[in-house]
């Protein structure tokens, strides 16, 4: 066998272990982890409560169906509901799946409630996941250039500009489909101005907004769900990425106008809302929800961004983020970087071929936050 999967390029690291936001290899090497499993272990590796809420479950009974209630994703889908305001939550596998089950719900919407409208307004630079419709979501042509013809109906706006959403409206759009910031895109977040226009906007025309929050929810930007600093309220909502505590779980919170539209049938998944992971899940939604926790984090990030600042380099372009999702523009290629930056124990991500993007567990600590700057400011000097 050549490869485990030709898809993929691993880094020569075998881990063997974490505890917190620190990785170990085989050979005990330890690295600050800036990347947390892509976005995903945001109350880092070993957490207590986590592992005593998955056993506890796995000793009753480790997966059930749909067609049983299920206490611990009714106790989460209600936390969320809370947050969001949502009069549904449905449970999916994956930030792609989440994002395929918003979809057929505008669709849905739209044929019933709009003249059969079904057109989805997605971005230009975003990313929406893997499968084939979250896949032609995502606009990025070097995603579709091998797998077309690919799902019709869907057009793409330049993010940040709200005249080319206009441009693109007609009476067959039943949606727009948004990133709060474009994470994968390369750590690009959008302006106040041009969410709430998009908002209004979405009002006047009588559009849904869907708003993407799988990287950027669950407080990894300072807030429980980014749309929070935007003052705005989206009609759908998906999440994933941490939702599981490290397990597969995802979702889309629907409000009360979609929620009417969905009948039994609608949806299904064999895996969805998981108990196990569900159980994972309640102890992760109430860390986050926390406003000390959330305190912690705006502040954390603002420190690691200031800092990275100051790095006298002219290899760096730009530093951006919210939160603790932080990009590093670069004027060069960050391949070489990510390479140079494992050597030395920290665990880097470059989205784009210059920008590295970094996001760390939530719990990291400050000490944590300050060696790895002091090795990205070694790298990059
Ligand atoms: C904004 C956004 N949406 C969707 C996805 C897809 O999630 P998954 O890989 O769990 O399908 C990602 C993954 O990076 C993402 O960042």
């Amino acid at each position: 066998m050549e490869s485990l999967d030709n898809t993929v390029k691993p880094y020569d690291v075998y881990l063997s272990r974490g505890q917190g936001a620190i990785l170990y290899d085989k050979k005990g090497k330890k690295y600050i982890d800036l990347l947390a499993g892509v976005a995903v272990n945001l109350l880092g590796y070993n957490n207590k409560k986590i592992n005593k809420a998955i056993l506890s479950q796995l000793q009753k009974y480790i997966h059930s169906s749909r067609w049983f209630y299920n206490e611990n994703q009714e106790k989460l889908a209600k936390k969320i509901s809370e947050v969001t305001g949502a009069s549904g939550v449905y449970f999916v596998n994956s930030g792609a799946e989440a994002n395929e089950v918003a979809i057929k719900f505008a669709r849905k919407w739209g044929i019933i409630n709009k003249n059969g409208a079904y057109k989805i307004i997605t971005f230009k630079n975003s990313f929406h996941g893997r499968t084939i419709a979250a896949l032609t979501a995502t606009g990025q042509e070097k995603f579709h250039k091998y797998l077309k013809p690919l799902s019709p109906g869907f057009i793409y706006a330049e993010f940040n500009n709200i005249k080319s959403v206009e441009e693109k409206i007609d009476d067959e759009v039943c949606a727009i489909l948004i990133e709060p910031i474009q994470a994968e895109g390369g750590v690009w977040i959008a302006e106040k101005e041009f969410l709430l226009n998009l908002s209004k906007l979405c009002q006047e025309k009588n559009i849904l907004l869907i708003f993407d929050e799988v990287q950027t929810g669950l407080g990894r930007t300072g807030k429980i769900f980014a749309y929070q600093h935007y003052g705005i309220k989206p009609d759908m909502i998906t999440m994933g990425k941490g939702l599981g505590g490290g397990l597969p779980l995802s979702c889309v919170a629907v409000n009360k106008k979609i929620f009417t539209i969905l009948e039994n049938g609608d949806h299904g998944t064999t895996m969805g809302g998981n108990p196990v992971a569900c159980a994972a899940g309640n102890i992760v939604f109430d860390t986050v929800s926390k406003k000390s926790f959330l305190n912690q984090v705006k502040q954390k990030g603002e420190y690691f961004i200031n800092e990275l600042k100051k790095i006298a380099s002219k290899k760096i372009k730009e530093i951006r983020g919210l939160g603790l999702l932080i990009g590093i523009e670069l004027n060069e290629n960050a391949a070489k970087y990510v390479e140079i930056g494992l050597k030395k124990g920290i665990i880097l991500n470059s989205v784009k071929p210059t920008i590295i993007r970094i996001v760390p567990p939530l719990i990291i600590s400050k000490k944590e936050i300050k060696k790895a700057i002091e090795i990205i400011g070694e790298i990059l000097k």
